[in-house]
């Protein structure tokens, strides 16, 4: 085994992708995969010009999923459903900087309540606004395409953003994941990790191909993060 090839980065997939009419047996499915947590994305037709799914869906996932369940929350007002969301079975949940006034008080809450208290990042606002909660935070996600939509095209300035965001974080002194989210495939996914991502959100690149496990397998098998960012 090639020395500098350790451990590989968290994989989510989202189930934004899956088949809606069949969400029981596509959340079965992912049960034996290499799938690490089930992405949730919530969205409310104000904060993005999309409405996908909300609490009841998430209590109906919940009941058949084996992973934690990562919800991100693209809403408005976020703070008034946060409790909803995780006794629906919300392991983690990441709100938009964009839609919090007082973001502060949203990610204490969120940890009060027992969860990974996460903030999402538009493609348009730069990683420097979260110097002063980056010690509090769990995870860091950088939208890597404008939420709303599955199936768009990654922005590859995400590149940069990723590996901005690890250098505050280290001079934070934060232990907080980073998360990506948008147009992740195998063709960009190992830069992703080598500039510092520690988790991958995958719609389209997974449920759109023949065999969604044996997908997020080769994302498992061939993905890789270096012993150096290991030691890190
Ligand atoms: C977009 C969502 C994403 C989406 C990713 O607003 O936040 O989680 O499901 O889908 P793909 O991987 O298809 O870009
Ligand atoms: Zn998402």
């Amino acid at each position: 085994m090639n020395p500098t090839r350790r451990m590989a980065p968290l994989l989510a997939p989202s189930l934004l992708a899956a088949d809606f009419g069949n969400l029981q047996s596509e959340t079965e499915r992912l049960a034996g995969s290499a799938a690490d947590w089930l992405h949730f994305d919530v969205m409310d037709g104000r904060f993005v010009p999309n409405i996908s799914f909300g609490i009841p869906v998430l209590q109906a996932v919940h009941r058949h999923a084996k992973q934690p369940i990562d919800v991100h929350l693209m809403i408005e007002e976020p703070q008034h459903y946060l409790s909803a969301f995780r006794d629906a079975g919300a392991a983690n949940i990441t709100v938009h900087y964009e839609a919090c006034t007082h973001l502060h008080r949203v990610v204490q809450q969120i940890k009060q309540l027992g969860c990974r208290a996460g903030v999402a990042l538009n493609p348009h606002t730069p990683v420097s606004v979260l110097t002063d909660i980056a010690a509090d935070l769990d995870l860091v996600l950088i939208m890597s395409v404008n939420p709303g939509f599955g199936g768009q095209a990654f922005i590859p300035n995400t590149l940069r953003k990723v590996a901005a965001l690890k250098e505050l974080l280290v001079d934070c002194g934060s232990e907080a994941l980073i998360e990506i989210d948008g147009g992740v495939t195998l063709d960009n996914a190992q830069a992703l990790v080598d500039a510092g991502a520690d988790a991958l959100v995958a719609g389209s690149f997974v449920f759109s191909s023949p065999d969604p496990v044996a997908t997020l397998a080769q994302m498992r098998e061939q993905l890789t993060v270096s012993a150096e960012r290991e030691l890190n």
